[in-house]
């Protein structure tokens, strides 16, 4: 049985290496597989809570798009797509809300932290927090369940989104009969989160971020920048620093069985990063050359997520018309 795959990336900022590692690249793999239909898609209307202007929404959700299709996403086998493309996941989202109780919004971690953030500022619970903010996963459900999704790979911070989103799927298919598939998160434990250069979780929202496709230089310059501690040359070198994480997701296990070796025997901080830059370049040149391409031939971009959507859209149909005659609507 063929099996759905779903995931979708907010244009919020330019895509990092937590983004690829955690997201990215699972996903890819699993579209490679001959039993998995994929359905990649750019959550242009969830990065509201955030993004400044039109602009940047613009600019941002072509980077994302770029972004898949220069880590290897083949459309002829995967369908991109923008979500903003396919009303009736909005449609879905207004009616799953009816049936999502507003305590299990309340527990969702984007929303928790902001209250928690205005109590230690002492402001009012609910300052600065809008609706859209607070009914985000309600709308991740809706991307999901319209799908028929089975998979979702994502990031250990989307886990909780997806458990929200089993939630909202057990209480419509009992309230209503059995209507959607329940889906689950699929996270890859040995990156299930990238760490940023300031040590917390690699994140656009933190500014601690490593661009996944910016110009050599200064992706040079962002390795030079890591902080370090003070251990001299010839000292051995603390294999849970940043560099050393960092080497471990491009490397090969050959290479890092040796600069593990290297760092006991006290490289320069120096040397270990002009090697993690060698490594990280090698990584991502290939994919950097397919990003700027597709980044100059926007056109070229524009097909297929014209054709990921209307095949996307096909399906998002099927599924409303059938929960419109689930819930009556008819
Ligand atoms: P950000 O936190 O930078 O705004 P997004 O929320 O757009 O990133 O995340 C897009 C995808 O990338 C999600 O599946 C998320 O779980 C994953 N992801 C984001 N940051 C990391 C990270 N530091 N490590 C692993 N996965 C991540
Ligand atoms: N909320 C996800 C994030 O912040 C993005 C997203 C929106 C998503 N809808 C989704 C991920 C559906 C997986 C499936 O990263």
């Amino acid at each position: 049985m063929i099996k759905t795959v779903i995931t979708g990336i907010k244009p919020t900022g330019h895509p990092h290496i937590g983004n690829y590692f955690g997201a990215i690249k699972p996903a890819i793999e699993m579209s490679k597989k001959s039993d998995y239909a994929c359905f990649y898609f750019i959550a242009d209307y969830h990065s509201l809570t955030t993004t400044q202007g039109a602009k940047e929404l613009t600019d941002l959700s072509y980077e994302v798009a770029c972004t898949w299709l220069a880590c290897g996403l083949d459309p002829s086998k995967v369908l991109l797509y923008k979500q903003s493309d396919i009303p009736e996941i909005f449609e879905l989202s207004w009616i799953l809300s009816n049936l999502a109780p507003k305590g299990l919004l309340n527990r969702a971690h984007a929303y928790k932290a902001m209250v928690e953030k205005n109590r230690e500022d002492k402001v009012d619970d609910d300052f600065n927090v809008n609706m859209g903010l607070f009914c985000y996963p309600i709308l991740m459900a809706a991307d999901i369940l319209i799908m028929n999704a089975e998979y979702v790979p994502v990031g250990l911070d989307q886990k909780q989104h997806v458990e929200i989103a089993r939630d909202i799927c057990n209480y419509f298919n009992k309230k209503y009969g059995e209507t959607f598939v329940m889906p689950t998160a699929i996270i890859d434990r040995n990156v299930s989160t990238v760490l940023g250069t300031d040590g917390r979780k690699m994140s656009k929202s933190y500014n601690n971020e490593i661009p996944l496709f910016c110009d050599r230089t200064v992706l040079e310059k962002k390795i030079r920048g890591l902080k370090t501690d003070s251990s001299l040359p010839n000292e051995p070198k603390d294999t849970n620093s940043t560099i050393f994480e960092f080497y471990k997701l491009f490397a090969t296990r050959q290479q890092v069985e040796i600069m593990q070796k290297k760092f006991e025997e006290g490289i320069s901080w120096a040397d270990a990063k002009s090697e993690l830059f060698r490594v990280m370049d090698a990584y991502i040149s290939p994919m950097r050359e397919k990003y700027n391409y597709y980044m100059s031939h926007k056109d070229e971009v524009d097909s297929i997520i014209s054709e990921g959507s209307k095949k996307a859209r096909e399906l998002a149909k099927l599924t409303i018309t059938k929960v419109r005659n689930a819930i009556g609507v008819v």
